[in-house]
């Protein structure tokens, strides 16, 4: 099978276009390295020849909301007679804060970028799609563990533009049901590393989100850890969050894969956490006792568009696909660490 991976060069999506690589699909990644290093693919080609793996990857570099670069991936892979088969759907932009300061730049990327997407698979009669949705668009959660049915009510442009999105495969879907065959898994928090450490989370600039922010702590990028507000209304006082091992969240794409394949068409909104919830003190207490260091922090106010409280409940992830998350906290932290140690400036 052919997959067209958008964003395939970030985080996550290296460590999907590795899984699927290992599993034998044949992986077309489009990326602007908007927030990605080229440097990524040559990790992974290097990776899967010392594994002796066979593969077929093609990588090209552009924007999703320039239509005619996807027009052109369809039709070469027409000219090829390698028809794209399915696509995994990630390219787009993700800090809650960056939107809050740029919200049109966000809804440009994340959804005319995704509308051109759509109107360029639909053209090629190409109907299936995992996305890449998430757990910003529950907003304040009134109860956790979150459910899929929880109330929608993004607190930030980000989060709007991933209910936006989702808007449109509703109305995609619901305008010719036997069609469509579409996933959207909401992630929570996506941390650590392939446990090789030959890729893993390499943000450009200054951390945005906690977990890389934590790793650089460690390895003496960054002087200490800022603990956005201890007075929330958790046991400790700081937030909690759901963080999902990447490489489970990476074979919740695959499960995701299988299930379009044994249907004939359907749209399922499906949360991929860890459904567990972990307070950042919780986190740094872990990742020091994995690791064996001492991170220094320091509390400062809360954050603009943070919740108090996020994580998953993950039952319809195990009933539909078949997918449960397998891997601990402590693999989480030894796994991420590994990465860094072994990539002290990540891909430069
Ligand atoms: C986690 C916790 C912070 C940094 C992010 C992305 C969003 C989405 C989910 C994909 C919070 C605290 C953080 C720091 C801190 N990803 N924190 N000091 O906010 O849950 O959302 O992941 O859809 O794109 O924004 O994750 O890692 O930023 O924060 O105290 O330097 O750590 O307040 O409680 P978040 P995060």
């Amino acid at each position: 099978m052919r997959v067209l991976l958008t964003g395939g060069s970030g985080f996550i999506g290296s460590h999907i276009a590795l899984l699927l690589l290992e599993r034998g699909f044949d992986v077309v990644i489009l990326d602007s390295y908007a927030n990605s290093s080229p440097n990524v693919i040559n990790r992974i080609n290097t990776y899967l020849d010392k594994n002796d793996l066979r593969y077929k990857i093609e990588i090209i570099n552009g924007d999703i909301r320039d239509k005619k670069i996807i027009d052109n991936i369809f039709l070469e892979s027409i000219k090829q007679s390698k028809n794209i088969d399915i696509v995994i759907h990630l390219a787009g932009l993700k800090s809650v804060s960056e939107s809050l300061n740029n919200p049109l730049h966000y809804w440009d990327v994340n959804v005319l970028g995704t509308l051109n997407l759509l109107l360029t698979m639909k053209e090629y009669e190409c109907y299936s799609l995992v996305f890449s949705s998430s757990a910003t668009i529950y907003g304040l959660s009134d109860s956790v563990p979150i459910s899929e049915d929880h109330k929608i009510s993004p607190i930030n442009p980000y989060g709007e533009t991933k209910v936006a999105i989702e808007k449109m495969f509703f109305d995609l879907y619901n305008s010719n049901t036997n069609l469509w065959k579409i996933c959207s898994l909401r992630y929570f928090n996506p941390v650590g590393a392939h446990p090789s450490g030959v890729i893993g989370e390499d943000p450009v600039g200054t951390p945005n989100n906690l977990f890389p922010f934590l790793t650089q702590v460690a390895i003496g990028r960054q002087k200490l850890l800022n603990v956005f507000g201890d007075d929330w209304d958790t046991k400790d006082g700081s937030g909690i969050r759901d963080y999902i091992h990447i490489i489970d969240l990476a074979e919740g794409h695959l499960a995701s894969i299988d299930y379009l394949n044994s249907k004939e068409s359907c749209l399922e909104f499906i949360n991929l956490g860890s459904g567990n919830g972990y307070s950042v003190f919780q986190i740094i207490t872990q990742f020091e006792s994995s690791i064996g260091c001492q991170i220094p922090f320091s509390i400062q106010s809360r954050r603009e568009g943070d919740v108090a409280k996020c994580y998953a409940d993950i039952s319809k992830a195990k009933k539909l696909l078949g997918w449960t998350p397998k891997r601990t906290l402590d693999q989480i932290c030894l796994d991420g660490w590994n990465w860094q140690i072994k990539n002290p400036n990540g891909y430069r």
